[in-house]
């Protein structure tokens, strides 16, 4: 999936967050992190097509300590 959203957008020009092999999604140990964790590729109701309203939203689903 990364490799066809690469074919338009260059993964390395973005946010650098790991992704791929090394970085284990937390919520289920059969994917790893790529374009689609944190987009929806049909779209949402909300910005940049990430499937949370905020930013920090998103990012707590996989990392508890950055609750506030
Ligand atoms: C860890 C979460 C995460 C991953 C993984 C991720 N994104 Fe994003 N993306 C974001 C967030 C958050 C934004 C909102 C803008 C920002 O904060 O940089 C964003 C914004 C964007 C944007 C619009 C703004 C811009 O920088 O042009 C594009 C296009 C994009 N992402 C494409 C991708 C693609 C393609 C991949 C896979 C190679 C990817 N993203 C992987 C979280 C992620
Ligand atoms: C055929 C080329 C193409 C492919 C393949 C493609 N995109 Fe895009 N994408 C675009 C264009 C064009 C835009 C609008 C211009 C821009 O914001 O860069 C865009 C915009 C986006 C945005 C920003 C939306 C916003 O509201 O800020 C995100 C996020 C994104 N794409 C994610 C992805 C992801 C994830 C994949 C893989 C599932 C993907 N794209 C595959 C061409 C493509
Ligand atoms: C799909 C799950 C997931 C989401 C969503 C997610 N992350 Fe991550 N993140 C990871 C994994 C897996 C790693 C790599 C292993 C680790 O360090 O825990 C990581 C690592 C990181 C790191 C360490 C970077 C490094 O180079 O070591 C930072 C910083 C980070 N994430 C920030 C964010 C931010 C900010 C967001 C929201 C935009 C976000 N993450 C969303 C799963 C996720």
């Amino acid at each position: 999936m990364l490799e066809s959203c690469a074919t338009c957008h260059d993964p390395l020009k973005h946010m650098g967050h790991p992704m791929g092999a090394k970085a284990k999604d937390p919520r289920n140990p059969n994917l790893v992190v790529d374009c689609l964790s944190c987009h929806r590729s049909h779209g949402t109701e909300f910005k940049h097509l990430i499937p949370y309203a905020t930013t920090s939203d998103l990012c707590v689903k996989c990392h508890e300590q950055f609750k506030r």
